[in-house]
């Protein structure tokens, strides 16, 4: 039973793509959603019963505070953090010599420091109820060693070892950590950058023993069952879900 009713859920980088797909998800098992996105967050949450839209950079440690401390005036409290929001498609291809510095860094900001962030700002909220499911999002990339996005690979990696170490630190505290690691799925995002398409598509397709496209809403069910209740005994874990690409 993966009923989310009566709980207060919060999908960083939810205004579109596979956040968008995990917001609808947990709306559809009854939680109440919070999406806190750099931009159309309002319209996105706009779309749920009683939604709340926050507009954050996620590695901003005053925004991730603000994140919470609003969620928990106007929702009551907080039941799930989703730490989705990252840079993906955006970021060149390019062998790991020709990435700038400041690259590597923006991308080990936003796809890892706010993870950091978003917890440490989450915690107490969640400590004060005795309970909380964390889920963050990984990829598939870092288990297979994909080359040309040394820094994106090296981001995710480190989401994997965050969870299991951060699950460890909380487990008594009542609140589980779980990842969750797509594979290379049809986001808005994606769809932005053909060159990625080209690029990625037909041959991750082909890798899958499921073999079609993977879609934002694939990734969505997982999700809605590690943030319930009927995952009440499993913490520290990574779920791969990519049509069968990659076992882990
Ligand atoms: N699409 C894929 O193939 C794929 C595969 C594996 C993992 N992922 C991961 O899934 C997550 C979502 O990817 P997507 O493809 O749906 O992306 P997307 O680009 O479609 O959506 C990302 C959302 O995050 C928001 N965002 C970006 N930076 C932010 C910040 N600093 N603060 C707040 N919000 C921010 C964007 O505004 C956008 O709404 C990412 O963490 C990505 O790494 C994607």
């Amino acid at each position: 039973m993966t009923s989310l009713k009566g709980k207060v859920a919060i999908v960083t980088g939810g205004a579109q793509g596979i956040g968008r797909a995990i917001a609808t998800g947990l709306a559809e098992n009854g939680a109440r959603i919070v999406i806190a996105d750099l931009r159309g967050a309002e319209e996105a949450a706009a779309a749920y019963e009683d939604g709340v839209g926050l507009t954050i950079d996620v590695a901003d440690e005053g925004a991730t505070e603000r994140m919470v401390s609003e969620t928990v005036a106007r929702c009551g409290g907080l039941d799930v953090l989703v730490n989705n929001a990252g840079l993906y498609a955006s970021l060149e291809m390019r062998a790991f010599t020709e990435i700038p510095l400041e690259e590597w860094r923006r991308v080990m900001d936003v796809n890892v420091a706010s993870m950091f962030l978003t917890c440490r700002a989450a915690v107490p909220a969640m400590r004060e109820r005795e309970s909380g499911a964390i889920v963050n999002i990984s990829s598939g990339t870092p288990f297979r060693g994909v080359p040309f996005l040394l820094h994106y690979v090296t981001s995710k990696g480190a989401i994997v070892a965050f969870t299991r170490a951060l699950a460890k630190e909380l487990g008594t505290d009542g609140i589980r950590v779980n990842c969750v690691a797509p594979g290379f799925t049809l986001s808005e995002g994606v769809k932005q950058h053909p060159e990625i398409i080209t690029a990625l598509r037909d041959a991750s397709v082909a890798a899958r023993t499921i073999q079609r496209d993977q879609v934002p809403a694939d990734v969505a069910g997982a999700v809605s069952y590690l943030a319930s209740d009927a995952a009440s005994f499993v913490t520290g874990q990574t779920i791969v879900i990519d049509g069968g690409q990659t076992f882990h």
